[in-house]
């Protein structure tokens, strides 16, 4: 699930074709047409679903399309890869420890909107990107794996938002598969 442009979607996409995921990504679904994400799919050959929020009056309505068009198509996980929507207890519960989300902070500092500004309001000296299991609340639920990087002198939004972004890229797959083996056992 992907609303922006796209770049952990395409770190999925290609760690499962290089195998150092045992993964397939069957479906991209964003909400936003046009979007970043939507091209890539088409690029990289993954099939891609437009479910716009705007065609839907409620939370609980967009995720139940969600829910559809994912049991559609069969997925074991699911992973929120830059979704900006907030989402119900019914996505949550149709795929329970089977929610995956992104966030760019070190979890539990600077939940919600615009984490990176956060961080650099807050003048911390290290910050990074956590990949967790999906609970009812924003951003909390166990975490699956996290990066930290430094925050250096000069930083402003685009460079501290690039170097974690870099590292989502990178623990994004480690944190499927740490998720698929935890359903394992
Ligand atoms: C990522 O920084 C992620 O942490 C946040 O949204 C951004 C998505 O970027 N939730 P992209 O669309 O994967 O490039």
């Amino acid at each position: 699930m992907a609303s922006g442009t796209g770049s952990n979607f395409e770190a999925l996409v290609a760690a499962c074709r290089r195998r150092t995921l045992q993964a397939e990504v069957v479906l991209l679904v964003v909400n936003n047409p046009g979007c970043g994400a939507q091209e890539r799919a088409a690029r990289l050959g993954v099939p891609c679903q437009l479910i716009n929020h705007r065609d839907h009056p409620s939370r609980e309505s967009l995720d139940g399309a969600l829910i559809a068009a994912l049991q559609q198509a069969r997925v074991d996980l699911v992973v929120m890869a830059g979704w900006m929507r907030i989402v119900t207890p019914l996505l949550v519960e149709a795929y329970p420890d089977r929610l995956i989300n992104i966030h760019p902070s070190l979890l539990p500092s600077f939940r919600g909107l615009d984490a990176v500004g956060q961080a650099l309001a807050a003048g911390v000296q290290l910050s990074g990107c956590s990949a967790h299991l999906v609970r009812a609340e924003v951003d909390a639920g166990p975490v699956l794996v996290q990066a930290a990087v430094p925050v250096l002198a000069g930083d402003d939004h685009t460079s501290l938002a690039a170097r974690i972004q870099r590292q989502e890229h990178r623990i994004l797959p480690l944190a499927v598969a740490l998720a698929a083996a935890r359903l394992a056992s």
